[in-house]
């Protein structure tokens, strides 16, 4: 086993940190107002609604439903997720409007008359839809609030649906990848391709079915989604094939305001997003593991800061999985000591300096997840912030286009857990807290996350990626608050994901170097390469100069940090 010593580590330490320092690229920079989304005309969007006098909720729901036509592999209205805000003045505060189990959900729904599981059923169904809440979720957040008509931040999507917007390099890519499963769907195949043909980027798409729902949107708010001809076009599609919404679904579908985890982090105030999404509970319960080492001086990228981020990341993942769901019906969750700093503790005194952990696996595997959320973070003149995840699961969700309403369906029933007691080695999870019932929320891992320092704004972030969003929310912080990067520095900065299960630090491959790797192998951990984790979106406030640094991750082509 290697001995790792102290004077050789801080030197290759000192040169890996010097790296960042040379390389970094500057972030976009305005003095009053900025949305940073994966969509550069949504954060356009968003940023005209604030230069009209808008704050930044104003700000965030003119881009979200822009983003339902301009991004519709993630952004949506017939998904859900959650949103994080700040205000200025005030307590901060958190809007769930994940989506819900239908009435006739029930744990066994995944499985057939044999009993056996079944994966089309859980993921890629009609039965694989949620109640959506995104509507729902952006009205209340407005309600509460917002300060300009509710029409005049509907209106932008309605006009990118009906008179079309330019396809971009990303665009095109994902719909063309999608094209087999729009197949299965007429109303997708047309929605999304040129009669069978992929579009190009450079051309003009246009949903004018979607052009009409956000125009019963724009009209008549959550009643215009959730009642109405919206209503009936769901339920009509779901009745003829099988799904389980009912128009009662619909009507009873609310959003709901949370209050916001509260962690810190080497003085810096941490605002989380609370169950039902882990992604507060797993970044706050990591920093404050993370906090008792001196990650500043071991160096960004190196071996030990490697090391002690997986075997954080590790323990986090092993409690989430063990103890989250929807807090409406699992009431004894133990949030406060989950992301208590004894707690931390007491998980820090178990991590060995140079020997990699062992991930017990007598519990359970993961199951696959889906890479295709998005998120998106706001900052207004009066420095209002919004931080902002949402998802449809899968890219598209389930592909399907609803018939005659023009809009992607989710499929993030796929997040609820297979089955009680199925727990195999194939990547099912049976554990309690997270199976189906009538009106559940499954578990997330979406993480919308915002930092203040002494009472003022300081840091806007989060990101896609299933569960690795939470540690590439975690890497954005620790990047901009121990190795001090500014914005698009610590959004381009390499990252790492370790979940507990499978044992093994997955990263991207380009970014790390090959003796650093070779130190971490010899500590006992198992290595993953892939290309790309996640699409963080990042606003800090420069304390110095009163700006605004933008950092939009270029790992996705489409995004923009567009401000004034
Ligand atoms: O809520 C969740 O955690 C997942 N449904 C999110 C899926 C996801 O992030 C896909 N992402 N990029």
């Amino acid at each position: 086993m290697l001995r790792l010593t102290a004077l050789p580590l801080s030197l290759f330490m000192l040169f890996n940190a010097a790296c960042v320092a040379w390389g970094g690229n500057a972030p976009t920079r305005v003095r009053t107002a900025m949305v940073v989304s994966q969509s550069e005309i949504a954060s356009q969007v968003g940023a005209d609604v604030m230069q009209a006098g808008g704050n930044a909720i104003d700000a965030a729901v003119a881009t979200a439903f822009a983003m339902a036509v301009t991004h519709p592999s993630a952004g949506n209205i017939g998904g859900g997720g959650f949103l994080v805000f700040r205000p200025a003045d005030g307590e901060p505060t958190a809007f769930d409007f994940r989506e819900q189990a239908p009435a006739a959900a029930h744990p066994l729904m995944w499985l057939n008359e044999k009993g056996e599981y079944d994966y089309e059923r859980h993921h890629e169904s009609h039965q694989a839809v949620g109640v959506p809440g995104t509507v729902a979720g952006l009205h209340m957040a407005w309600k509460t609030a917002g300060t300009l008509p509710w029409k005049s931040l509907v209106e932008p999507a309605v006009r990118l649906a009906a008179d079309g917007f330019v396809v971009g390099d990303g665009l095109e890519r994902s719909l063309k990848e999608q094209i087999p499963r729009f197949e299965q769907y007429p109303a997708s195949l047309a929605q999304f391709t040129k009669a069978g043909e992929p579009y190009l980027a450079g051309e003009i798409l246009k949903q004018p079915e979607l052009a009409k729902t956000l125009e019963r949107i724009r009209d008549q708010g959550p009643a215009g989604f959730y009642e109405g001809e919206t209503a009936r076009l769901l339920v009509h599609a779901m009745e003829a094939n099988g799904g389980l919404i009912t128009l009662a679904d619909m009507k009873a579908y609310q959003a709901k305001r949370r209050t916001p985890l509260i962690g810190s982090y080497r003085g810096y105030e941490v605002i989380g997003m609370p169950p039902p999404s882990s992604g507060g509970v797993g970044v706050i319960e990591m920093l404050n593991i993370l906090e008792g080492f001196d990650l500043r001086a071991a160096g960004f990228g190196s071996a030990a800061n490697l090391h002690r981020m997986s075997e954080a990341m590790r323990r986090s993942f092993a409690d989430r999985a063990h103890y989250l769901g929807d807090p409406d019906f699992n009431p004894e969750m133990p949030v406060a000591s989950l992301i208590s700093k004894e707690h931390a503790a007491e998980l820090r005194k178990t991590i060995d300096a140079t020997q990699a952990s062992i991930s017990t696996p007598e519990s359970f595997v993961w199951p696959y997840e889906s890479v295709e959320t998005t998120h998106f973070s706001v900052v207004d003149a009066d420095r209002n912030a919004v931080s902002l995840t949402y998802t449809l699961e899968y890219a598209y969700g389930s592909a399907i286009v609803v018939p005659g309403g023009g809009f992607l369906l989710n499929n993030e029933m796929g997040d609820f857990n297979a089955a009680p007691g199925m727990t195999t080695a194939g990547g099912l999870i049976g554990t309690k807290p997270n199976l189906a019932l009538p009106q559940k929320r499954m578990l997330s891992s979406m993480s919308p996350t915002i930092l203040a320092k002494d009472g003022e704004l300081f840091m806007v972030t989060g990101s896609p990626g299933g569960r690795t969003i939470i540690n590439t929310v975690l890497q954005t912080v620790l990047n901009v608050v121990d190795h001090q990067m500014n914005a698009q520095e610590a959004v381009d900065a390499g990252r790492i994901h370790h979940q507990w299960l499978p044992s093994r630090i997955q990263y991207e491959g380009q970014e790390f170097s090959p003796d650093t790797l070779a130190i971490l192998r010899k500590m006992g951990h198992a290595l993953y390469p892939i290309s790309k984790q996640g699409a963080a979106e990042v606003i800090i406030v420069n304390a110095k100069t009163g700006q605004l640094e933008g950092g939009v991750d270029r790992r996705r082509p489409d995004g923009g940090a567009v401000g004034y």
